[in-house]
């Protein structure tokens, strides 16, 4: 190799070495007949600079001129030359290679570039252009230090993660891509059998299936880094090919499986960042989590906890909560304390709530203020001086505090608070960006259940060990998320491993043998075959990688991602297929030519 190092390597310990720098022209001055050029690559950025005043005797300068002039910007380019101390006063000391300069003896165009659609520099030299334009051209995008950053971050996160996986024993099994449907609750992406015709197979939502048979299958423990595809709508935190880590365990009860994860987060912790994690990472019952903070995945870096009045109101004359509470609903309070929120919140403020109340789902928004020790607002007059008085005494509510009271069946009505507590925390600043909280949410439900078709669903899926009886009247699933700052990072479970359980379980969700057969004959038969007890989780990668690194959206930490309309900007897919290869798979489309106008979505929370 003609390249002696990297743009990222020279020191002034390096004066006066002949070296072969090999990179992108990422930015270029003149000054006076001399050429200061940023040569870029993934490892970082050197000065070199044609000074034809300095340069060795019989050096040919005006073919050396001539080529650079063919240095256009993002062209990749081949020079050598002799390292030296940049002047006094130019050393760029936010630069590890700020101190030293390449002054050029040869030149070399490797590839000319054509003109880049914006600027590669930092950002504080170009703001960065619309997400779709990076989209488009991702190969330049992905030039910029701040995404090679994020590569390496994300690759040195992964590689921990193996590091840990292999000491402990577990094999790197793949699974297939091609298979049958396993349901994770999105639509599956199919892909047609030319072979059977009329037959499709269904990319992975989850190894779900395949990893329970890898534990009949003897492997005990078993990862992958594994690719999994969703056809739901578009999210921040959503894509629809995105990366599992993806585990499962014999022989193991649920603190061992937290253990084992606890300990692999920690490993990564420590590889990335040289400090301990603190473990083992606090527990919070589903049921609480709702309650408290509004939500299967709290932030619990800040309060603005909710507080239960159910019992409170329930006497009180005011006939939005008494129809409420009469079907079954509940009614609950959030106090922003005076020093904190409260004084912060103005009138204004308070409808703006209301408004944002609404469209979160929740009926309507009732608030309450603490002046001159008693609460005010206009609905007051509903409530007995004894009623307020408790109000207040529950909530722990001082002068100047701001009471929003939410109401309404249990799950929707905690959800609605859930999102509007985040909210005003952010509006607020109320969240240290700083602290990562890592925690369990567990001891949830088995199945939910459709409140008005009174049909049962998964809470997880439907392999998840039950904790009772099925026909108890609450049957609880040996279920878990691992939850960072407001995000599920994962989630986990002890599985069923009894055929004829499994075969319970997907009745009470409705199946009929014939279906069961169907769909999952081939799983509950391996299960008959000595299955032993196991369980597992799967974390996301995407996840993980953009909440430690502060971004906003997946697509950050993803290399070539879809855009919100689970497009690829860059290679334009999905496509059409010509009709001579759908005749092959015998498949007829009924969308022709129609034009989606995919304008209008928007992106959910
Ligand atoms: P679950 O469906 O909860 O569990 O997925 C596990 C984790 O995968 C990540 N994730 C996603 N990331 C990006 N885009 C998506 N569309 C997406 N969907 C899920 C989340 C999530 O917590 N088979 C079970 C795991 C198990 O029981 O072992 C499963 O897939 O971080």
């Amino acid at each position: 190799m003609r390249r002696t190092n990297t743009c990222g390597e020279l020191r002034s310990s390096d004066l006066g070495k002949k070296v072969c720098l090999q990179g992108w022209v990422r930015f270029s001055r003149d000054h006076g007949g001399v050429a200061f050029i940023d040569l870029a690559d993934r490892y970082g950025i050197t000065q070199i600079v044609f000074d034809p005043e300095d340069l060795p005797e019989g050096t040919d300068v005006a073919r050396i001129s001539e080529i650079m002039k063919s240095f256009t910007r993002e062209s990749v380019v081949s020079v050598d030359g002799i390292v030296r101390k940049r002047v006094e006063g130019t050393e760029d000391g936010r630069n590890p290679t700020g101190e030293v300069e390449v002054l050029i003896t040869d030149a070399e165009l490797l590839n000319k570039s054509v003109t880049p659609p914006f600027e590669l520099g930092d950002q504080k030299e170009g703001v960065l252009p619309d997400e779709d334009i990076r989209m488009r051209y991702r190969y330049l995008d992905l030039r910029r230090s701040e995404m090679v950053q994020t590569m390496q971050f994300r690759s040195k996160l992964v590689h921990l993660a193996r590091q840990y996986l292999d000491e402990n024993g577990f094999l790197e099994i793949e699974t297939p891509v091609l298979g049958k449907s396993t349901p994770e609750g999105a639509r599956d992406y199919v892909v047609p059998s030319r072979v059977h015709p009329g037959t499709f197979y269904a990319l992975p939502q989850s190894p779900q299936l395949f990893k329970q048979m890898l534990m009949v299958a003897s492997m005990d423990r078993y990862y992958q880094v594994a690719r999994c595809f969703r056809d739901e709508d578009s999210r921040k935190d959503r894509q629809p090919e995105f990366t599992q880590l993806d585990l499962e365990m014999s022989f193991v009860d649920m603190k061992d499986l937290q253990d084992m994860m606890e300990g692999m987060v920690s490993y990564i912790w420590k590889g990335l960042y040289g400090q301990d994690l603190v473990t083992p990472f606090p527990h919070i019952a589903y049921r609480d989590a709702m309650e408290r903070f509004g939500s299967d995945k709290p932030d619990m870096r800040y309060g603005l906890e909710f507080t239960k009045l159910t019992d409170v109101v329930k006497d009180a004359p005011y006939k939005i909560f008494q129809n409420i509470l009469a079907e079954g609903g509940i009614v609950a309070g959030m106090n922003l304390k005076a020093e904190i929120a409260g004084n912060k919140v103005g009138r204004n403020d308070v409808d703006r709530y209301i408004n944002y109340a609404k469209k979160v789902g929740l009926g309507g928004l009732t608030w309450m203020r603490c002046v001159d020790g008693k609460l005010e607002s206009n609905i007051v007059k509903y409530f007995t001086p004894e009623i307020l008085e408790n109000i207040k005494t529950t909530m722990g509510v001082e002068e100047g505090d701001l009471l929003f009271i939410i109401a309404g069946p249990w799950k929707a009505t905690y959800e609605g608070g859930g999102a509007l507590r985040k909210k005003i925390a952010e509006d607020l600043d109320l969240v240290p960006n700083d602290v990562f909280q890592f925690f369990w949410m567990d001891e949830c439900p088995m199945f939910e259940i459709d409140p008005v078709s009174g049909k049962y669903d998964s809470f997880h899926h439907p392999f998840v060990l039950p904790q009772n009886d099925l026909d108890d009247d609450y049957v609880g699933g040996a279920c878990f998320d691992l939850c960072l700052n407001g995000n599920e990072l994962g989630s986990g479970s002890l599985r069923i491993h009894n055929a004829d359980l499994q075969k319970a379980v997907f009745h009470k969700l409705g199946l009929d043998d014939e279906r069961i057969e169907e769909n999952f004959g081939f799983f509950v038969e391996a299960l008959s075959y000595g299955a032993p007890p196991h369980g597992g989780i799967a974390i996301g990668i995407d996840r993980l990688c953009a909440i430690l690194l502060n971004k906003d959206t997946i697509r950050e930490v993803i290399a070539f991602p879809k855009n919100k309309r689970a497009t690829s900007l860059l290679d334009g897919s999905p496509s059409k297929v010509a009709d001579d290869k759908l005749e092959e798979l015998q498949i007829i489309t009924l969308a022709g030519d129609m034009d989606f106008d995919f304008e209008d979505i928007e992106e959910s929370e």
